[in-house]
């Protein structure tokens, strides 16, 4: 009797411990509860034994009980990390500060500024991958993330390098937001579904806009989206936004369109505002 009571006790117990710990490990990375030892500064980290560095933003009063967000932004060909966390001149093609994510995300986001090889993620033997793997596990032992929402966006070779961790990392990354990107970081892998943003100009000079239709349509077919033909076309000069139907639960396709050239900056017609933040935070934030 009193070894039935105990029994059942125990298989209680490890009942209620188990269910309590898939809620806790499925979403909250082991930096939660911890006092963080990493701060909004420069870091460095040795992949594949080569020094790599990125640089950290917390956001205000981090507090560690509470999973966050995590949000990689690459910079572009001959960009810097340094040049994403300062941003540059909108008028002249430059970006905002963390592609203008930061602001938008109301101190609910973590983000990581990595930094190239050569200013670039030529990604050679998978080691920009690595880069990404070691940097998601260094800060999530520290930081307070939540682990179903890690994602990542950049415009032209970040946009490339986002497109590579969707490719090769899709149980890691929720979403991605691919600026006028190419397929210059390679895809390895690249047949499982990961939420997509893609936006694209039609008179792209450096990445034509048919490589980043093939980029999309990868993402349209892993995730199971219904395609749309003929094309859409930008609205004159302003950019058109197609949100794909039929897509598989949680997995998202959007694309849009203008009429420009090589740009993370550009602008519908009568505004003087950048559409990719607005639009690739309203896709990131989707996802609770
Ligand atoms: C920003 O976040 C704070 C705290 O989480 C919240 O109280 C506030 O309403 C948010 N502001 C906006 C504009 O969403
Ligand atoms: C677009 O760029 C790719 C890669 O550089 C090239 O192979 C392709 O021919 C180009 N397509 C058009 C329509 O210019
Ligand atoms: C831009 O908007 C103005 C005012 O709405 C309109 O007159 C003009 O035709 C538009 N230009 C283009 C290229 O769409």
């Amino acid at each position: 009797m009193a070894t039935r009571k105990h029994n059942i006790f125990v298989t209680g117990a490890l009942l209620v411990l188990a269910s309590f710990l898939s809620i806790v490990m499925a979403e909250k990375s082991a930096g939660c509860g911890k006092t963080p030892t990493i701060s909004s500064k420069s870091y460095t980290m040795t992949v594949n034994g080569k020094s790599r560095q990125y640089i950290m933003k917390l956001p205000d009063k981090y507090d560690h009980n509470r999973p966050y967000r995590l949000i990689f932004t690459w910079h572009q060909l001959g960009g810097s990390a340094q040049k994403i966390v300062n941003g540059e001149d909108i008028t002249k093609g430059g970006a905002l500060p963390y592609y203008g994510l930061a602001p938008l995300s109301n101190n609910s986001a973590i983000f990581v500024v990595p930094q190239g090889l050569n200013n670039g993620w030529g990604n050679a033997g998978g080691e920009d991958i690595t880069f990404f793997d070691q940097m998601v596990k260094t800060i999530e032992a520290d930081l307070c993330v939540d682990t179903s929402l890690r994602f990542s966006t950049g415009f032209s070779y970040g946009g490339a390098m986002s497109y590579s961790v969707a490719c090769s990392r899709p149980k890691v990354i929720r979403a991605v937001a691919v600026l006028s990107g190419g397929v210059l970081s390679g895809c390895s892998g690249g047949t499982d579904p990961v939420a997509y943003y893609g936006q694209h100009g039609t008179a792209d000079s450096v990445l034509n806009v048919s490589g980043g239709r093939q980029m999309r349509d990868r993402f349209v077919k892993n995730n199971g989206c219904t395609p749309v033909s003929p094309e859409p076309s930008p609205n004159g000069a302003q950019s058109t936004m197609l949100v794909y139907k039929g897509c598989k639960e949680g997995y998202p396709t959007t694309w849009v369109v203008h009429k420009g050239d090589h740009n993370p900056s550009q602008t519908d017609n009568g505004s003087s505002t950048p559409f990719a933040p607005k639009n690739s935070w309203e896709f990131f934030s989707q996802f609770t």
